[in-house]
């Protein structure tokens, strides 16, 4: 692990603190303004700045000192209490900085899944006050244009459009900056880790299921049982589907899977797959959703259909190469793409695991402190884990 930027110090005084607090510019509960100004206070009366996990793309972890952040105009600080590792942050940042795009990672300080506490508010927000819980919604677009509208700021196409992680500081460091709308109520019976993986695995899975109407009518395949497979898996069974399966190419992932009672079946991911697949599901399923953006998992995911079937695919990268008229429009096939989610459909889904009664972090295997972050993104790029969540007191 690497650690820079240890002796900046971000200079505020005192008086600074005092000001913000007195003008309303920081309008923070009494207990985080009067800690932040004893702080502010300590020692030689510059304020130490925090330290949150930034990613080189090299496969390591450095840490950076950053200065605390102070909410502007319907913004709110959130003191993070769980920020989970996704799929999409070893594939994309950890090992190699391979996104364009919304998918760009510009060197900010990590973690797209965070969920916390609401600590300070600034200006002009409407919902939220300190001590509210809170799951965040990824990405914050501009609020105007088409799919910001719908809820889909995933989509957003403005230049304001940012992802918090990716263009944008993350949950991986003690506080983070929010817009106030992003930031939805996390219900008291769900944990904070429940809440960070709802932000966007369990969010993308939810969506990718929803796309297909599933229900206890079908029949569900889940290719890939890493975090996200997981989560569709047990999301797919509380939808009502009545045979689960799952398949993988890592033992470790199907063990826990099964061991996690999420699937009635997991299936080597070989050359006896499909024929494994049609035994177990007497015949093929109604409803597919590919997890792991493998080539043949998502082939697996269209040729494991009934006629009529549906399948997401919600697995990220790469190519596939179908043969159209015997997997598709023979089959009557409709294949969904599903990104992320809208910030309605994730505020349902905080909402139906409270009714449904489950937790996705009982998804999560290993769980570290922020200091070692490094340990917790070695282990995530294994791909033999379960969920790997990074932890705050
Ligand atoms: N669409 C979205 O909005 C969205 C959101 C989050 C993550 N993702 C993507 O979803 C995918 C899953 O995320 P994750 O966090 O679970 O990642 P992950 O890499 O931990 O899981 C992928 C799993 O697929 C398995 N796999 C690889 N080849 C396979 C094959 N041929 N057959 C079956 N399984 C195979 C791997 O062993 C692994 O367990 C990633 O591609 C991620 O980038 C997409
Ligand atoms: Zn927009
Ligand atoms: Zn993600």
């Amino acid at each position: 692990m690497v650690r820079c930027g240890g002796e900046r110090r971000h200079r505020r005084t005192v008086e600074t603190a005092r000001a913000r607090v007195a003008t309303g510019k920081w309008l923070a509960g009494p207990e985080a303004r009067d800690a932040a100004v004893r702080r502010m206070a300590a020692g030689d009366g510059t304020m130490p700045d925090m330290e949150g996990v930034v990613l080189p793309g090299n496969s390591t972890v450095e840490f950076r000192q950053v200065p605390d952040p102070v909410p502007g105009p319907r913004q709110v600080v959130v003191r993070m209490r769980a920020s989970t590792i996704c799929g999409s942050d070893i594939r994309a940042i950890y090992r190699e900085h391979l996104g364009v795009g919304a998918e760009a990672y510009q060197g900010v300080i990590a973690g797209h899944e965070p969920a916390g506490e609401v600590v300070a508010v600034g200006r002009d927000c409407i919902r939220l006050k300190p001590g509210d819980r809170v799951a965040i919604y990824h990405i914050a677009g501009c609020g105007q244009c088409d799919e910001c509208r719908k809820g889909y700021m995933i989509g957003c196409h403005a230049p304001q459009r940012a992802a918090y992680g990716w263009q944008r500081d993350g949950g991986h460091a003690p506080l983070l900056l929010a817009e106030e709308v992003t930031c939805l109520p996390l219900p008291d019976e769900l944990t904070f880790v429940d809440g960070a993986c709802v932000a966007c695995g369990f969010g993308t899975a939810y969506e990718g299921l929803r796309r297909l109407g599933l229900s206890g009518r079908d029949r569900l395949l889940v290719t890939g049982l890493g975090p996200v497979g997981l989560a569709a898996a047990m999301l797919g069974r509380a939808m009502g589907a009545t045979t689960v399966v799952g398949t993988d190419v890592s033992p470790e992932r199907r063990r826990l899977a099964t061991g996690l009672g999420l699937v009635d079946a997991a299936i080597p991911s070989d050359e006896h797959t499909l024929g494994a697949v049609l035994d177990a599901t007497h015949g093929g399923v109604e409803a597919s959703i590919d997890c792991s953006g493998a080539a043949p998992a998502r082939i697996l995911a269209i040729e494991a259909l009934r006629d009529w079937g549906r399948a997401t695919f919600v697995g990220e990268g790469g190519t596939v190469s179908l043969e159209v008229s015997r997997l598709l429009i023979h089959k009557q096939i409709t294949l969904h793409g599903s990104w992320v989610t809208s910030l309605d459909h994730m505020a349902e889904l905080l909402d139906r695991l409270v009714r449904w009664g489950i937790h996705p972090d009982a998804t999560v295997s290993d769980r570290f402190p922020l200091e070692q972050a490094g340990d917790a993104y070695r282990l995530a790029d294994q791909g033999s884990s379960g969920k790997v969540a990074i932890v705050f007191d």
